[in-house]
Parts: structure tokens; C-alpha cells; sequence
């Protein structure tokens, strides 16, 4: 009799602990995810990270604080899995010392001329912290707010929704936004990221993911160069000397802004043209082809294989080649990301609309609600 009991005991245990072995960190017992906390911050802010990887381990790990993608394993042809995309092991860096790693910028991504623009014939005037202009939303911009995270299920996979309210005046913009990011992870290596938003006052609204992609691996310090990347877009926009575009959109044909086809990113980085001195490299927005959801860029890496498909309904693609990454920010695993060995691939409306006639209008109204997909596919192709 006492065996039994003992036996029975132990059973008990024993499946209690394999609950505890199959319900993944970051999940309810029905499986629903939850959030982990993830870390305090020093004004006190409670920092949650979500974890979307599937079974196969692919997918991101994403925290609330800017809605931050801090890693995403991707397979190579051989099925090898590495973390594509830069960031910090904790939170705290991604307020001091981070470019824009893994984050959503907004309420205006890129950069708006001298932060000033006109709006239904009133003048405003933005928070400067891109001397001398405005850039991704100024001095605390989405990337440094903590948004509330909710779990989300559809059709494609498991995901999580972040909310946001960007108060009125908020960096010296007009209207009261609710903006929300939704990121769901597909079991064929799809992250599709939503965004929407609603405001209460007419606003510039311009909102991008700003990752920063190495396909040979975050930790492998080597440069992008001999990436591949092909761009769908026949013209582009110059800057001035501040990054600021001019206004012009001329075509890329027989300029290193060609990317059409698939090229090395360093093929023609160095070549002799005024444009590519201002950012010391590739750093503006490419007009794209054609309207709807259709594929804006490619790119690859032939050493492992891996290729990120980006598709999205925007008009414009910031092609950042990593020029101000110099080696003195430390990352992840102790990395010190060195010039140019990631890029950022930015779906957005184009900089300094604003101040832009000709450019798409990035106005968010009251009752035209914001709503806009971008998709990163990864895959792997045959290289030699
Ligand atoms: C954007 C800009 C770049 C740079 C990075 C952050 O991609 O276009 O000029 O400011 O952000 O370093």
C-alpha cells in the first residue's frame, strides 16, 4: 500500500514536470502567449519581451520598449540557424546608445528639413535631435516608448499586437495618434508586420521597422558588402548635404542607385558621385515601382544562402548601408558592429514630406484610419 502511494506521488510529479517542460516560457497552459519580463529600467519602467520563435526555433524574440525586434534566427540552406539582425542582450542600451536597432520609428520616420513644417496653414515646430533636423520622431520617439503588448492569433501564425498613444504635441506634433504594430511569425519563415493608426488632429505620420539585416549573421562582424541586394525602383530621391531630399526624382539608370538588377552592395559604394558623400554611402529612399502589396527589395547572402524577400504596400525603401556604424557600439554577445556590416531596408513614406508638394501625402486624418503591411521572407537560394 505504501509502494502505491509513493508511486502514485512521484507520477503526480513527474507530470507536473512535464507540464513545466512542455508549456513554453512565455505561454499560458492553453498555449496563449504572455509576455516574459524581460527587465526594469532606471526610471522604472517594466520592459516585456515576446518570444514568436515556432517549433523548427526559427522567428524573432520582440520586446514592448519600441516595439523592438531584439533577434530573429533564420535558417541557412543547410537548415543552420543564426540570429540575422543586431541589438543589445538587455534593454537598457536601446535608450543610450542605440541607432534605431530593431525598432519602429515614428511619428515621422526619416527625417523632416530643420523640424518644421506647415499643416493647414500653421506652422509647427519639432524636437531637433539630428542636428539640424528632425529624425524618426525626434528627441523621444516611438523607439524609446514602452508600448503594451497583447497576445494576437490569425490565420498565418501566433503573434503579438503593441499599442501606443502619442499624446498631442508630443515632440511638437499636432493631434492625439493611437498607433499599433502587429508582428506575426508563419511557419514558412514569414514576418509580417501591421501597422495602424488613427489620429485626432491632422498630423504628419510616417511610421518604418528599422532593423538592421546580416544575413551571414549578427555576430559574424563581417561587412554587407558582398551581399546581394536588388531594389524594385527605377528612380530614387537625392539629398542635400543634410540628408534632406531635394525634391528631384530622378531615374537610377547609370547611376551606383542602379539596383534593378541584383548587385553587391559594395560594388559601386565607392564609386566617384557627390550623392554618396553625404551619408559616406548608400543612405536614401528609392521610389518604388508600381502601388499595392508587390516585393521592394531583395537580398542576399551567398555565403550561407539566406535571402530576405521584403514586400510592402508603401511607396518609398530607405536603403541605410550601415555608414555610421563604426565598431564602438557593442551589441549582442559582446559584438562591436563594425562599418557597414548591416543594412536597414526602411518601408516608409518619403523623408520630409512635409515640406515636399511633390511627394506622396503622408497626412493621417481623423476618420482615414492608417493601415499598412510590410512582409520579411526569408528563404535560402542556391548560390556558388
Ligand atoms: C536612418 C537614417 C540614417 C541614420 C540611421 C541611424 O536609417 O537614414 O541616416 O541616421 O537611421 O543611425
Amino acid at each position: 500500500m505504501r509502494k502505491l502511494v509513493i508511486g502514485a506521488a512521484m507520477a503526480l510529479a513527474l507530470a507536473a514536470c512535464d507540464q513545466a517542460a512542455t508549456q513554453p516560457e512565455g505561454t499560458t497552459e492553453e498555449g496563449a502567449m504572455t509576455g516574459t519580463p524581460f527587465e526594469k529600467l532606471a526610471d522604472g519602467r517594466e520592459v516585456t519581451k515576446w518570444d514568436l520563435r515556432g517549433a523548427d526555433g526559427s522567428g524573432p524574440i520582440i520586446m514592448d520598449l519600441g516595439a523592438t525586434i531584439l533577434s530573429l534566427q533564420a535558417p541557412d540552406m543547410a537548415g543552420e540557424m543564426a540570429d540575422v539582425t543586431f541589438g543589445f542582450d538587455t534593454a537598457a542600451p536601446y535608450l543610450t546608445d542605440s541607432p534605431y536597432f530593431g525598432a519602429v520609428v515614428g511619428r515621422y520616420a526619416n527625417r523632416i528639413k530643420e523640424g518644421k513644417f506647415s499643416l493647414d496653414g500653421k506652422d509647427y515646430t519639432l524636437a531637433i535631435n539630428n542636428e539640424p533636423n528632425t529624425l524618426h520622431g525626434g528627441k523621444v520617439g516611438f523607439d524609446k516608448r514602452v508600448w503594451k503588448g497583447e497576445p494576437v492569433t490569425t490565420a498565418d501564425g501566433k503573434g503579438v499586437k503593441f499599442t501606443l498613444v502619442s499624446p498631442d504635441g508630443e515632440e511638437g506634433y499636432p493631434g492625439e495618434v493611437t498607433v499599433s504594430t502587429t508582428y506575426v511569425w508563419t511557419a514558412d519563415h514569414k514576418l509580417i508586420v501591421d501597422f495602424d493608426a488613427t489620429t485626432t488632429a491632422n498630423t504628419p505620420f510616417n511610421i518604418a521597422q528599422h532593423s538592421y539585416w546580416n544575413l551571414a549573421g549578427a555576430n559574424t562582424a563581417k561587412t554587407v558588402l558582398d551581399h546581394t541586394l536588388q531594389i524594385n525602383a527605377d528612380k530614387y530621391t537625392p539629398v542635400t548635404k543634410n540628408l534632406i531630399p531635394t525634391g528631384e526624382l530622378p531615374p537610377v539608370e547609370g547611376t551606383p542607385f542602379d539596383f534593378r538588377t541584383a548587385k553587391p552592395i559594395g560594388r559601386d559604394i565607392g564609386q566617384s558621385n557627390e550623392q554618396l558623400t553625404f551619408g559616406g554611402g548608400f543612405d536614401h529612399n528609392w521610389v518604388l515601382n508600381g502601388s499595392g502589396m508587390r516585393v521592394a527589395a531583395v537580398l542576399v547572402d551567398p555565403t550561407s544562402g539566406r535571402r530576405m524577400t521584403v514586400s510592402t504596400d508603401q511607396p518609398g525603401l530607405q536603403f541605410y548601408s550601415g555608414n555610421f556604424l563604426d565598431g564602438k557600439v557593442t551589441g549582442k554577445g559582446g559584438n562591436a558592429y563594425p562599418y557597414r556590416s548591416a543594412v536597414a531596408l526602411e518601408t516608409q513614406y518619403f523623408p520630409d514630406s512635409p515640406n515636399q508638394t511633390g511627394f506622396p501625402d503622408a497626412t493621417l486624418r481623423p476618420g482615414k484610419p492608417f493601415h499598412s503591411r510590410t512582409i520579411y521572407a526569408f528563404d535560402t537560394v542556391a548560390t556558388n
